[in-house]
């Protein structure tokens, strides 16, 4: 089975238990080795499971224009979107050196807007889940919620 096919067997309900990390790590890393660094030199792979089971990744893409630089988690979320969209339901992120890497700020919003419920990340600091790692979160329903207040005034 290719690693991409390992990491999703059985992935679909997330749980941490449930899938296979070593396998999803090694889509980030392949990832990982097409990244486009030529200014921090700092390369970044990410990979995710969707919630129909496909696997899919992502590299930072930086810019001479520094400020424009894409995460990884950009060109995932790109991916997921172009390959039939769904729902995030596991997420693994390593650096160059193939650690694992906390995702930015910026890039946990990005995951959260897409993220099943119950997502997992494997993070610095263990398996972790959405709600864990961006508590709170502005989001769609924060949107949702808002129009159903306006629209009841
Ligand atoms: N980077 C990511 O790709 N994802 C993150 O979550 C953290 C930072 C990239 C952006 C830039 O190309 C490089 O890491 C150094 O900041």
């Amino acid at each position: 089975m290719s690693s991409a096919g390992a990491a999703a067997s059985g992935a679909a309900s997330a749980g941490a238990e449930s899938v296979d990390w070593a396998a999803l790590r090694a889509v980030a890393l392949e990832a990982m080795e097409k990244a486009y660094v030529p200014y921090s030199k700092f390369p970044v792979g990410v990979a995710a499971i969707v919630d129909d089971g496909r696997v899919i990744s992502g590299c930072n893409v930086e810019n001479a224009s520094y400020g424009l630089t894409l995460c990884a988690e950009c060109t995932l979320v790109s991916s997921l979107t172009m390959t039939g969209g769904g729902k995030l339901v596991a997420f693994t992120c390593v650096d160059g050196h193939g650690n694992t890497l906390m995702p930015c700020g910026r890039c946990r919003q990005l995951l959260f807007e897409h993220s099943a419920e119950g997502m997992v990340l494997d993070t610095v600091s263990g398996f972790k889940t959405i709600d864990e790692v961006i508590p709170d979160a502005f989001g769609p329903r924060t949107l949702v919620a808002y129009r159903e207040e306006s629209l009841a005034e």
